[in-house]
């Protein structure tokens, strides 16, 4: 009897996940580690109205090009995508999908800035857990799963060897010492030594970006816009430590974030998603005399909604929004009005995934 779950897929094209996209069957369906072109097999795990997600079972033509994935886990590791593929071809897919999402925004062209490498990267990585199942790996946000990386490629080494050391003899599981059920352990490396945090949102010293190197990149392209108006004052909205607004020489900047942290301007702790967030904040600056032309926003996932009124309170001459989810920076600069891009920027901060850093700059029109 045939198994209905199988079904044949020819990928016409990449989502922003990723995932190769079929519309071989009545439903469309989304098959992770596929390519462009690829024809095959694949078995649905789930499904809902129209369309579907299935995982590669055969392939009967292959992209030119696919590649040996250089991670012995890439195919059962929710958290890398593009390994099966070249990273010149990673980068498109990345430019295509922002293309796509700026579609109906006056921009100029997208600026590139590739990745100086694509593996041995990441100062931090987030495993999750389940005692229960003596489990530790990456999670599948899809399916809550978990599939056990104990060699992860796209981790710094020294956080690598941590990690290897964590799954020898199952040794994180006495470092948990009793704690939750399920949980997560983060492994980052911090002035050259590795630490280990469990179970907190953020490794010590609230939230650091991933790619030391890319990072150090950003802030180049970032202080090269803001050189002339550096002796302006900033407004830094979702600063963290400030890594940001620090080297450019503003006359002065307010740094905002929920984390407190010492940084050594004036700096505030505030939910940026609080409904008298904008209240708070522009109080504060009245009452230190900041009169910020420039705002830098960095929000996490879920962007900004309400930047519009933002904009309205503080009419800056600029804004530069950094963004890990551009589907929320779209969403957000959409509703903006009295600005126009002078410039986006594509800057690849996470290599062989799906995710990319971008950079718009504003300006007041
Ligand atoms: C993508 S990080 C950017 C941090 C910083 N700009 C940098 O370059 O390192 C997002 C920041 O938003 C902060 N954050 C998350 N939710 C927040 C909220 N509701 N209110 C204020 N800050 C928040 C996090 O603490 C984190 O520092």
């Amino acid at each position: 009897m045939q198994n209905k779950n199988i079904i044949p897929f020819k990928i016409q094209s990449m989502d922003s996940l990723g995932q190769g996209v079929s519309k071989e069957t009545d439903k469309i369906t989304f098959i992770p580690k596929t390519l462009p072109g690829e024809t095959g097999k694949a078995m649905v795990l789930a499904g809902k109205k129209g369309v579907q997600f299935a995982g590669l079972l055969e392939l009967e033509t292959k992209s030119p090009h696919r590649v040996e994935p250089l991670c012995r886990h890439f195919n059962i590791c929710p958290s890398c995508h593009f390994l099966h593929t070249s990273y010149e071809e990673e980068i498109q897919f990345k430019k295509l999908n922002l293309d796509k999402l700026f579609h109906k925004i006056l921009h100029p062209p997208i600026q590139v800035l590739p990745a100086m490498r694509r593996t041995e990267y990441r100062n931090r990585l987030q495993l999750h857990y389940d005692t229960k199942a003596r489990i530790l790996g990456m999670l599948d946000a899809k399916n809550q799963r978990i599939a056990p990386i104990p060699d992860c490629l796209i981790a710094r080494s020294r956080v690598k060897e941590k990690v290897k050391d964590l799954y020898a003899n199952e040794s994180w599981i006495k470092l948990l010492n009793g704690g939750p059920e399920r949980g997560h352990i983060e492994i980052y490396e911090m002035n050259e030594e590795v630490k280990i945090s469990l179970n907190q949102p953020y490794a010590e010293g609230g939230f650091t970006q991933v790619f030391d190197e890319m990072n150090q990149e950003l802030k180049k392209i970032l202080s090269h816009w803001t050189k002339n108006f550096a002796s302006e004052d900033v407004l830094d909205l979702f600063a963290g430590n400030g890594n940001l607004s620090a080297e450019a020489n503003y006359s002065r900047r307010l740094c905002v974030d929920f984390y407190q942290k010492a940084v050594t301007d004036p700096f505030t702790s505030q939910d940026l998603y609080f409904p008298k967030a904008l209240e708070v904040i522009r109080k504060k600056t009245k009452q230190i005399g900041l009169n910020p032309s420039t705002i830098i926003l960095d929000p996490p996932r879920s962007g900004l909604k309400n930047l519009e009124e933002w904009l309205e309170a503080f009419a800056p001459q600029r804004v530069a929004y950094i963004s890990c989810d551009p589907h929320t920076l779209v969403r957000d600069l959409t509703l903006v009005k009295n600005y126009k891009i002078t410039e986006l920027h594509l800057i690849d901060f996470f290599p062989s995934t799906f995710h990319f850093e971008t950079m718009v700059f504003l300006e007041r029109i």
